[in-house]
């Protein structure tokens, strides 16, 4: 019998990604999302590519009683068994009707520059969020996670001189810079304290900076509005619905002046969580063992700097990408790349993608 997966954020970028790969792996995946930064269409992009829907519930982790509307007071709407069905599905209920192996939790909100003007807003989405979601693992007996964390966790004081070598996992975190960084690093710390106290198995993952799409070009990344990261930012250059990337600062230490990042296809990064989750499984089959609590980190382990994304796209667009230099944006570091070796060795996991590939998978998601 298939296992079946709790996929928290399934509807966003990288959770709908999670979605197909791990249907394709031959779980059975399903979707709690609120749609608070996605858009329901993405259920289709995700059933053109499977063929079918996967079962879906526009649920807020943080409500347990019922709420039948949704923010936009339009009743919420849930797909089971392909049906479309109206209505509110409380996250208990939802745990009720499955038997879950797992979680893959993706939900969360995650722009750096909102979460210092909405603080506690964060915190409540992301912290009591997750504690809802800890809560009903606990009461159902779901003990395997995988963990959305960020890059962003690392303690990055006086550490400029140290990045001509990638981050590894063992390197101190905390002094975050922002509270969203506050949230990742936050539920780090409570989740290795369920496993340590509740028998929580869980991998945590740090993510770099994911991109790139499905190459069906049916699911990929498309924030509403002004984006803050860099690739959506050339994309919407690129299709002309901006005029000019600004790019923060080219008087940095690095090779050209400008930002260095370790750019990770999520692709790759969706490979690394499969790879995680057959390593909790096999390690771990018996539901009375006790806890773990391992971190990875997720990325290519190469840094790429913004004049040379840039450059990246110009040839895989085959457009000009109009572009000004502009003074450095507040809070930013030079260089942050990781060191991959641990996920490698442990996980047997290694990125495949190119970044041309990559560019060219964003292009065709955002040319559809
Ligand atoms: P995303 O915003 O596209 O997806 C997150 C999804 O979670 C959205 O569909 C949103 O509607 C949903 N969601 C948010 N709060 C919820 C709640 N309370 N209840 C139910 N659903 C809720 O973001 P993403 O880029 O796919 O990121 C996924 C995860 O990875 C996040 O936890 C993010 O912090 C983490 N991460 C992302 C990046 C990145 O650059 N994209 C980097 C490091 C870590
Ligand atoms: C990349 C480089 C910028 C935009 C953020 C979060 C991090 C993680 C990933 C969630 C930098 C430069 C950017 C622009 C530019 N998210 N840049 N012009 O800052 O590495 O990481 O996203 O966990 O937590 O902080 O990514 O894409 O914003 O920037 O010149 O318009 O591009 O200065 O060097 P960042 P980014």
């Amino acid at each position: 019998m298939k296992k079946t997966i709790l996929i928290t954020g399934g509807i966003g970028y990288i959770g709908s990604h999670g979605v197909v790969a791990f249907e394709q792996a031959g779980y059975k995946t399903v979707i709690v999302d609120n749609l608070s930064n996605s858009n329901v269409d993405i259920l289709v992009g995700i059933e053109k590519i499977l063929g079918y829907k996967p079962d879906f519930f526009e649920t807020d982790l943080r409500t347990v009683k019922g709420e039948l509307l949704n923010e936009k007071g339009i009743n919420k709407i849930n797909y089971i068994d392909g049906k479309k069905i109206k209505g509110f599905y409380s996250l208990e209920e939802i745990f009720q009707k499955y038997n879950f192996d797992g979680v893959i939790h993706f939900a969360g909100l995650k722009s750096v520059g909102e979460s210092c003007q909405k603080a506690l807003a964060y915190f409540d989405n992301n912290i009591v969020g997750s504690l809802k979601l800890f809560e009903m693992m606990e009461k159902f007996k779901v003990k395997n996670i995988i963990f959305s964390s960020s890059a962003t966790v690392y303690n990055m004081d006086n550490r400029q001189d140290s990045l001509k070598i990638g981050l590894k996992e063992d390197e101190l975190i905390g002094n975050t810079t922002n509270p969203y960084g506050t949230t990742k690093f936050l539920l780090e710390n409570i989740l290795k304290d369920l496993a340590k106290f509740s028998g929580f198995r869980v991998i945590n993952l740090r993510y770099f900076n994911p991109i790139g799409a499905h190459n069906s070009g049916y699911i990929g990344e498309n924030p509403s509005g002004i984006p803050n990261n860099l690739l959506p930012y050339i994309m919407k250059v690129a299709t002309g619905e901006l005029e000019e990337l600004k790019v923060f600062g080219n008087d940095y230490d690095t090779l050209d002046g400008t930002g260095v990042r370790d750019y990770i296809d999520v692709i790759d990064l969706i490979d690394g969580h499969l790879k995680a989750y057959s390593n909790l499984e096999s390690g771990f089959n018996e539901r009375s063992v006790s806890g773990k609590f391992e971190t990875y980190n997720l990325g290519t382990g190469k840094g790429v700097s913004v004049l040379e994304m840039i450059e990246a796209n110009k040839k895989v667009i085959g457009k000009d990408i109009p572009y000004k230099v502009i003074g450095r944006r507040e809070g930013d570091l030079a260089s942050v790349f990781c060191n991959p070796e641990k996920a490698e060795k442990e996980l047997g996991w290694k990125t495949k993608i190119s970044l041309e590939e990559s560019l060219r998978n964003s292009w065709r998601f955002y040319n559809n």
